[in-house]
């Protein structure tokens, strides 16, 4: 999946993920140990209930990882 201006909305399974928050990941929209060395962590989220979760791909977002909907105001 590539990292683009809007939400990846997958399907999760119940258990800690870590989501890509350097956008380097080639994996996105989960880690795959590519910020190493940049400072920047990727986010941990315990997902409680297997469903689908919308992953914020444009950076905007004010609940992150998650979509909240800013990405609209860029189109
Ligand atoms: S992709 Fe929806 S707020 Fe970023």
């Amino acid at each position: 999946m590539q990292k683009e201006n809007r939400p990846a909305v997958i399907q999760e399974e119940q258990g800690v993920k870590y989501y890509c928050a350097c956008g380097k990941s080639a994996n996105w929209p989960w880690c795959d140990g590519s910020h190493a060395g940049s400072g920047v962590s990727p986010f941990r989220v315990e997902i409680e209930k297997a469903g689908k979760v919308a992953i914020c791909g444009c950076g905007k977002s004010a609940k992150m990882p998650f979509c909240d909907g800013a990405h609209k105001s860029l189109h």
